[in-house]
């Protein structure tokens, strides 16, 4: 396995409110994970839990407050604009909004290349652009469309399409499929999965929809209030997975029947100390609210007192991170 891109403690702190009473709000506490090249990472977790801050950690879009993102070994903020821009790839959630409505589809794809210094011309613009078209499942006549004549379906394969017209190592989909029919949903899965397989770019594969992401991802980290909860193989998830949190929304998209394993829905907020999910967790007990829980396993990662994970072992640097920022 070759480590594409790795994240160590990097964290991601906002300041909100008024100038006079400026609070700090924690998006992401310091996190330590790797993608390996050709590995597709899925993330999961409720709204607010970070998913998306990491996933712009990731690809540079934004740099941590604490910590480190590398690419390649090589600190990620050092690569320039333009060699992100040939290596990174992004497919957001609102296809309507993430291509230009005043550039035809053809141009919105040669963007990247632009950027790249490699825009072709004339025929062999049109060749790369039909090519890059067939390959998310359009005809290449498509090319002389504006957004606004495509259908959202069609759309987010335009925005597939122009993720990867230059071929990047690593593609962020973030929610990149929640906005479609759950018909087309399931095509553009289809799409995604056997582009990522056929291509190797390592992918973040960010949902709501922990069934989607188990079927499209080699392994899935799971995200609470900017922590990392549980982190272990998809195949892991097609079963009770170790983490009361992981269960708890098992649970509630129906994939897991055990009352047991509901939270709480009427107590969301975070504790000063503990687990931040003690409040919730259906099985939290004294220690819950005493200690925030390590991050502990080898290749199954799990933060709950109570987990049953065989051969835990504390992470590295895992205990140190988990006090420094416990905001
Ligand atoms: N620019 C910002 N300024 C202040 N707070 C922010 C900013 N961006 C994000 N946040 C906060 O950081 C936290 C994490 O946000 P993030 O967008 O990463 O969540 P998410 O898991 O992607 O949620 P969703 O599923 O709704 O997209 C939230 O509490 C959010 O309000
Ligand atoms: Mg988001």
């Amino acid at each position: 396995m070759t480590v594409l891109i790795q994240a160590e403690g990097a964290s991601v702190v906002h300041r909100v409110g008024p100038i006079l009473s400026r609070q700090r709000l924690v998006a992401l506490h310091p996190i330590d994970i790797t993608i390996a090249r050709g590995e597709c990472l899925g993330l999961v977790g409720e709204s607010g839990s970070g998913k998306s801050t990491l996933g712009s950690l990731l690809i540079g879009r934004q740099r941590p407050t604490t910590g480190l993102v590398r690419f390649e070994g090589l600190p990620l903020h050092k690569l320039g604009r333009q060699a992100r821009s040939g290596r990174f790839g992004a497919v957001l959630q609102q296809p309507k909004f993430s291509l230009n409505p005043m550039l035809s589809v053809g141009d919105s794809l040669l963007e990247p290349l632009a950027i790249l210094g490699q825009r072709p011309s004339g025929a062999q613009a049109r060749r790369v652009l039909g090519e890059s078209l067939e390959r998310v499942g359009l005809p290449g006549e498509m090319q002389d469309r504006r957004p606004h004549q495509l259908s959202g379906g069609q759309r987010q394969r335009v925005s597939i399409a122009r993720a990867l017209i230059s071929r990047p190592d690593f593609v962020l989909f973030d929610e990149a499929v929640s906005a479609l029919d759950v018909s087309v949903q399931a095509q553009v899965l289809n799409l995604i999965r056997r582009l990522q397989k056929s291509d190797g770019f390592s992918a973040l594969f960010i949902s709501h929809d922990l069934a989607a992401t188990r079927y499209i991802c080699d392994r899935i980290a799971v995200l609470y209030a900017g922590r990392l909860m549980e982190l272990g193989p998809a195949e892991a998830f097609y079963r009770p997975a170790h983490n009361p949190y992981s269960r708890g929304l098992q649970a509630a998209s129906g994939l897991l029947d055990d009352q047991d394993a509901e939270l709480r829905l009427d107590s969301k907020s975070l504790p000063q100390s503990g687990c931040a999910l003690a409040p919730r967790c259906p099985q939290q007990k004294a220690i819950c609210r005493e200690r925030e829980p390590p991050l502990l396993g080898q290749t199954h990662l799990s933060r709950c007192h109570f987990d049953a994970v065989p051969n835990a072992t504390l992470l590295s640097g895992q205990r140190q991170e988990a006090s420094r920022c416990d905001t």
